[in-house]
Parts: C-alpha cells; sequence; structure tokens
C-alpha cells in the first residue's frame, strides 16, 4: 500500500513548480500525492518568506496541523521552502513540524520522513542542485497551464528581498532538459507552458562552443511547441534587452505579455534597493516594448514604504504609474527581512500608517487605470484559453487572453483547455466581459 502525501503550496509560482518536483520525487518512492489533508500519512507544507504576512501566515496554519496530529498520532509534517531555508532548525521546536527541507534539499524528502533519530533539517546549499531527471507530477489537477523553472536561486541583492538567502545562487537548467520538459508538457496535451525564475531573463547556459541566452532559449522553445501558448517570468529591467523584444515579437506562439516590476518610480529610492537601473531606464523599456508589440499587456509589482521613501519620491511612483498605464500591478508596503542589507543598513524609518495610507493611494490609482485600460478593450476581439467555470456562475466560463487579462464568457458547449474567440462588450477594473464570435 502507498503511503499518502498532501502537500500545501504557498507563495509564488516557483514555489507551484517546485510541489510538482517535490510529488515527482515522493511519487518515486513509496509515496502518492492526494488532495485530501485529512487523508494524509505526511504533509509537506512548501512556504514563503518574502513578507513577514506571509511567514505569520505558515505559523497559524501549523497550530491547525497540531490538531490533526492530536488525530492521527503516525501522521507526519514537513515544512519545505525559503521559510525552511531561512527558519531552519527552529522550526522543529514547534510541536507540529517533524522534518525541515531547503530548496536545493527535495531529493533527501522521502528520506527524512522516515529519520527519527537525528535532526531531519536539511538546509545546505547546493548550486549544482536543477532537479535534473525528476518528472514533475501535477498536483492541482490543472493540465492545461504548465511551468518549468529554467532558473534557480538569484544573484541580484535587491537590498530588500529575502529570496537570494532562501533560494542561495543563480543557477541556469541545460536548455536540452528544457526542451525535453517542453516535449513532455506538450505530449501530455498542455496549452501553454510559463517558464519561470526569479530573474528569468538572466538565463544563461555554455557548453563548449554552445552558448544560450534567453531569447535563444525563448526561441527554441517557443519552435518545439508551436501550437502552445509560451509565457515567462519574472522578467528584470535591467536585462530585458531589444533582442528579447525582437524574439517576443517574431513568434506568435509567445505571449505579449510582460510582467516587469519595477518596484518604485523613484531614482533615489531604486538606488538604494540596488535594482541596477533608473527611471528612464525603466521607462525606455516600456517604450521599445509598446512600439515593436503595440497590444502588448504589460504588468508589474511596486511597493512603498522603502527606507527613505519621501512623499516626493512616493509621488514619482505614482507619477510613473500614470505614465505606463499597467495594466496589473501587485502591490505591497516595505517589510523588514532579517539577514537583508537594509536590515543591516537602512532604518525601517517610514511610519506604519504612512506605509497603509501610500499603499491605499497607489491601489486606487492602478484600480483606475485598470479600468480605463480595460474599457479601451470594449469592442476588441481576443483568443481566448479557457481555464474553467467563473466563480459566479456555472453558465460561464473564464480564460484568459494572450496579453493575460482575465476574460468571462457564455460556456455554451466550450470547456477548459479550448480556444475561443471573443469579443469583449464590457469590463471592469478587473474582468472583461464579452460575447463568442465565431
Ligand atoms: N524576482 C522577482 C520577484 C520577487 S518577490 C523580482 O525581481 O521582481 C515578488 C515581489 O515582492 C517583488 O517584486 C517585490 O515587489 C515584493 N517584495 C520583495 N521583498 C519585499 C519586502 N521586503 N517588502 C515588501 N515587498 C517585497
Ligand atoms: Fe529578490 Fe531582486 Fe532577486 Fe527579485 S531580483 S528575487 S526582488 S533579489
Ligand atoms: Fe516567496 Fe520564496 Fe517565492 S520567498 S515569493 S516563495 S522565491
Amino acid at each position: 500500500m502507498k503511503k499518502k502525501v498532501y502537500i500545501e503550496t504557498y507563495g509564488c509560482q516557483m514555489n507551484v513548480a517546485d510541489s510538482e518536483t517535490v510529488a515527482g520525487i515522493m511519487q518515486s518512492r513509496e509515496y502518492i500525492a492526494t488532495d485530501n489533508i485529512t487523508d494524509a500519512d505526511v504533509i509537506i507544507i512548501n512556504t514563503c518568506s518574502v513578507r513577514d504576512n506571509a511567514e505569520k501566515k505558515i505559523w497559524n496554519r501549523l497550530d491547525h496541523i497540531k490538531s490533526l496530529k492530536r488525530k492521527n498520532k503516525n501522521l507526519k509534517t514537513g515544512i519545505i521552502g525559503c521559510m525552511a531555508q531561512r527558519v531552519g532548525e527552529k522550526f522543529l521546536e514547534h510541536p507540529a513540524v517533524d522534518f525541515v527541507a531547503g530548496p536545493d534539499s527535495y531529493r533527501s524528502l522521502p528520506d527524512l520522513v522516515d529519520e527519527n533519530d537525528i535532526a531531519p533539517v536539511r538546509t545546505e546549499f547546493d548550486i549544482n542542485e536543477t532537479y535534473s531527471g525528476i518528472e514533475q507530477v501535477k498536483i492541482d489537477n490543472n493540465i492545461i497551464s504548465g511551468f518549468i523553472a529554467i532558473t534557480r536561486g538569484c544573484n541580484n541583492f535587491c537590498s530588500y528581498c529575502i529570496v537570494p538567502y532562501t533560494r542561495g545562487r543563480e543557477r541556469s537548467l541545460d536548455y536540452k532538459d528544457i526542451l525535453t520538459e517542453v516535449k513532455n508538457l506538450r505530449e501530455k496535451g498542455f496549452k501553454e507552458l510559463t517558464l519561470l525564475g526569479q530573474n528569468v531573463n538572466s538565463y544563461y547556459f555554455e557548453e563548449g562552443d554552445k552558448k544560450v541566452n534567453f531569447p535563444n532559449l525563448l526561441r527554441m522553445v517557443a519552435e518545439t511547441a508551436p501550437e502552445m501558448r509560451i509565457r515567462f517570468t519574472t522578467s528584470h529591467p535591467k536585462d530585458f534587452s531589444d533582442e528579447l523584444i525582437e524574439t517576443m515579437a517574431a513568434y506568435k506562439n509567445i505571449c505579449n505579455h510582460i510582467h516587469l516590476p519595477v518596484q518604485s518610480g523613484s531614482n533615489k529610492i531604486l538606488e538604494k534597493m540596488n535594482r541596477k537601473y533608473t527611471r528612464e531606464w525603466y521607462l525606455n523599456r516600456i517604450e521599445a516594448i509598446r512600439s515593436a508589440i503595440p497590444d502588448c499587456g504589460i504588468s508589474t509589482d511596486l511597493f512603498c514604504g522603502f527606507s527613505g521613501e519621501s512623499e516626493e519620491d512616493f509621488q514619482q511612483t505614482l507619477d510613473l504609474m500614470e505614465q505606463v498605464k499597467f495594466d496589473l500591478a501587485f502591490m505591497f508596503k516595505y517589510s523588514v527581512r532579517p539577514e537583508t542589507y537594509a536590515a543591516k543598513h537602512f532604518d525601517d524609518d517610514v511610519p506604519e500608517e504612512i506605509k497603509i495610507d501610500r499603499l491605499n493611494r497607489m491601489i486606487k490609482l492602478q484600480n483606475k487605470i485598470s479600468l480605463e485600460n480595460n474599457k479601451a478593450d470594449i469592442g476588441k476581439s481576443f483568443e481566448v484559453l479557457v481555464e474553467g467555470y467563473s466563480k459566479r456562475s456555472k453558465k460561464m466560463l473564464f480564460g484568459r487572453t494572450e496579453q493575460n487579462k482575465v476574460v468571462i464568457f457564455p460556456a455554451q458547449n466550450y470547456k477548459a483547455g479550448d480556444f475561443v474567440n471573443v469579443k469583449i462588450i464590457d469590463a471592469t477594473s478587473a474582468t472583461l466581459k464579452s460575447e463568442i464570435i465565431n
């Protein structure tokens, strides 16, 4: 009888992809993945450390799992992911936790479960670990959209960010392994794939005379799966080259959507963040993208209240938002992360109530811009990849345009995985409403 493992995932898409790798590792041994937590012999929680509230969520979750363990004495719980790396063996002090593994230690998970004598904690970094040869196993029943992590780790050390400390140094996977995985997804009938990395466009792989940069790889991926939608995230502005823009423009199946986190509109703050670009560079990249790909969807990440951010600096962020008119923005307030350069050298000197006020002002402005952008789509036609039923009604389906905008439309006889042509008839700041055209 196979034992059952339940994997719960927090944080970014990289963690989603890693959970599939972990499912693959566990299934290659005596385990099978389950989506029912009360049925599980082993619970694995894949954690995030990016902001303090992401970590708070995990502690709360562990209190709940403690109660499950009271009912099932044989249940084992492991913590993996970024917070496992950061918190390490201190996790074992929590009564719900039996073992801990950081992002480079997942191959040892099946053994860790059974380890009773020595401290079951693995948090060593391994620059060579790319999980080559491990087949990812889908755990969310989504067989439409797949992820491939093409780089792991990050070398950028943005001064506020924990990721370089939780995921170690950047490494790029062998392009041949990536193309094999693309073929696998294609053969399994996936309709879309997303190439993942913390700084995906710094991908670089060298072997003898063969040198492969990100645009080269993207080209090979697009040609390997010509009928699949190809996406990639997250791009760093410093590496957003003209060659990359030209490659996107040259291939129909590379989606016209770019997630390009800007973080702040103030040069003073960008420098303090160690982002390695200026406001002017960023705006120049946006211009280059829009002139080569006029219908490109552009989204971003922004956060307010970083150390030293004055009202004037913040105004420059609002001003940049107005100038670029992002389709979508993920917005946060600064949260000090232990160990980072900013935690050691800068004061967290923007008072909490000002952070909250600025965040609210950003959100309000972005909602207005998203609504304007979406209204401008009324009357236009798009191809939509159907993902499932809309939350509100089983009579409606939802999907995404290549620009990554969410569209709803009457279900008729369509189903998840179909491509449907629609015309936009109405819009809110979050969704486009449409009718089917044939
Ligand atoms: N690698 C990506 C994303 C990293 S984390 C990139 O370079 O953009 C996702 C987002 O969380 C970041 O883009 C940033 O906006 C936000 N973030 C990261 N650290 C943060 C912190 N300490 N406080 C608040 N927001 C943070
Ligand atoms: Fe963090 Fe910067 Fe790396 Fe993104 S690029 S993961 S924000 S250090
Ligand atoms: Fe969180 Fe780690 Fe991703 S900190 S955002 S899960 S890389």
